[in-house]
């Protein structure tokens, strides 16, 4: 069952929701503020960024400050429901340097080597994302050097993706790890 099809279902929209809840509860908010663990990026002002996975925006629109005008930012979600949420967000916070789209984080479709970073902020580990499909697709979008973002940063998680061979350690800060395409 995929992502897709589990937002069909009655019983995955009842879950959906209720994740949804506890991705915006004021708790996270307070103890997991979404800026200070974007500061853990190397850099992210004006540059070209993807989100994967973006859920309710929680990290979408801090994001989308932080990078300026100057920069860009592309959010994708595989759900519809999180893609309409989203773009509604940004277009009532007024970002203009946002795109939301719904794709496949497997296979997003778009242009090779036009991110400098990607963030994978709360979404892995999971079943729908598997490491050994998802990192050669985030390793082709990245600009030579660019920077794949995790948080948050799980037992085995590093030594996964150093073992892919498509990624160099690179500095860990408040919590995120920081690979270099390599
Ligand atoms: C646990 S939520 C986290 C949302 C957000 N990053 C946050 O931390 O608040 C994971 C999100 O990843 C999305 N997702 C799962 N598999 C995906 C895929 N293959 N491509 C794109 N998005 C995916 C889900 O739809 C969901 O919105």
């Amino acid at each position: 069952m995929n992502a897709e099809s589990i937002s069909d279902s009655a019983i995955g929209r009842f879950f959906i929701r209720l994740l949804a809840r506890l991705m915006e509860s004021r708790f996270r908010y307070r103890f997991f503020g979404p800026e200070k663990i974007l500061h853990g990026v190397e850099e992210l002002r004006g540059k070209a960024v993807l989100e994967i996975g973006c859920g309710t925006g929680f990290f979408t629109l801090p994001a989308a400050r932080l990078i300026g005008d100057q920069g860009r930012l592309v959010a994708m979600d595989i759900l519809k429901e999180s893609v309409e949420l989203v773009s509604r967000k940004v277009k009532e916070a007024g970002l203009r340097n946002v795109e939301v789209l719904k794709g496949d984080a497997l296979d997003t479709g778009l242009e090779g080597a036009s991110f400098a970073a990607v963030l994978l902020f709360g979404v892995i580990p999971a079943p729908m994302l598997p490491l050994s499909r998802l990192l050669p697709e985030m390793h082709r979008l990245l600009k030579p050097e660019g920077t794949l973002a995790v948080w948050p940063t799980v037992q085995g998680l590093r030594r996964s993706v150093l073992k892919s061979g498509l990624f160099a350690a690179g500095q860990k800060r408040n919590g995120v790890y920081n690979f270099k395409r390599c």
